[in-house]
């Protein structure tokens, strides 16, 4: 049985596979309106969330399956004081697949482990986000044809932002992909994405200063300061606008460069961007729910099934 723990648990091969599919689905969703009647999705979700979860239920809904599960900790039997290994146990008799969310890292591996229905890690704490990584190199292979050769800038809360992390893990595999990491240094990535980078002789720069690179950048990814993983208010308070893209920063940039964002967006990007045709934010979302849809049909083993 496969899970999704992290974005690296796809081969290139199967990744390319299951773009093509999301693809796929995209042109034709009418095809796959019903490839997963009668199957069922848990939504096991430990930490709040709306875009992730809802997008895993419109996923499977539009796949003609259905849904059950939880939006908090609270609603759950953890508050309870139930394991995440039992919980998994108990959601196997009830579901066909799942995607979880939690605040400790590791968690979704763990449920993995004693699970009897693929397991999909939602988001777990600052450490990793696969399904969002798929929807962020969708997104960058439709707007721009393919993942190799462009110049990527990553910007806001490098350290806390789960998303870029994946990100930096999954595109190192591509050709010729130059790495702009933007932060303050308080939020610089953590080492170990630095290690990943430079093994793999990756080329990639630290700077502090938005303006000073927009004009290189293929693609931008910002992201929010991460509020809730800060220890202290006053850090949070320091750095919160610190990145603010505006029309005068756009005006810096290429006229194809691309603008993505893995939302909630708070302040970061200023909404007189969002008219921009660069702003790929929101197309981002509905690919989310194409990538969801194509990686729901791979784990279970129907992506073979349709003609
Ligand atoms: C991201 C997350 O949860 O890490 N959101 C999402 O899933 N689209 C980004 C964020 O919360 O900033």
């Amino acid at each position: 049985m496969k899970h999704l723990l992290s974005p690296l648990d796809l081969s290139v091969d199967e990744l390319n596979d299951l773009l093509d599919l999301a693809r796929d689905i995209s042109i034709n969703p009418k095809k796959y309106s019903h490839v997963c009647d009668g199957k069922k999705l848990a939504t096991l979700f430990y930490e709040p969330s709306t875009r992730t979860r809802l997008s895993f239920e419109a996923a499977m809904i539009n796949l003609g399956g259905s849904v059950l599960g939880f939006s908090s900790a609270d609603s759950s039997s953890a508050s309870k004081g139930e394991s995440v290994s039992d919980t998994i146990r108990v959601i196997s008799c009830y579901a066909d697949i799942c995607a979880m969310r939690h605040p400790k890292e590791g968690a979704p591996m763990v449920a993995a482990s004693k699970s009897g229905i693929p397991v999909i890690n939602a988001g777990d704490g600052g450490h990793q986000h696969p399904t969002q990584t798929l929807t962020d190199l969708m997104t960058i292979r439709e707007l721009r044809g393919s993942l190799d050769n462009f110049t990527i800038g990553l910007c806001g809360d490098l350290k806390f932002g789960r998303t870029v992390h994946s990100l930096i893990n999954s595109l190192i595999r591509y050709k010729n992909i130059k790495f702009i990491l933007i932060s303050p240094k308080e939020l610089r990535v953590p080492d170990y994405i630095i290690d990943v980078l430079r093994e793999n002789n990756v080329e990639y720069s630290e700077v502090e200063k938005l303006e000073d690179v927009m004009s290189q950048l293929d693609i931008l990814y910002m992201t929010r300061v991460q509020r809730e993983r800060f220890f202290n208010e006053d850090d949070y308070l320091r750095m919160k606008n610190f990145y603010i893209l505006d029309k005068s920063k756009m005006n810096l940039a290429k006229k194809d460069m691309f603008v993505l964002h893995p939302l909630p967006r708070v302040n970061e990007i200023s909404v007189e961007v969002d008219d921009d045709p660069r702003a790929a934010y929101f197309k981002q979302v509905q690919y989310g729910v194409y990538v969801r849809m194509a990686l729901i049909l791979t784990l279970l083993g129907l992506d073979k099934e349709i003609q």
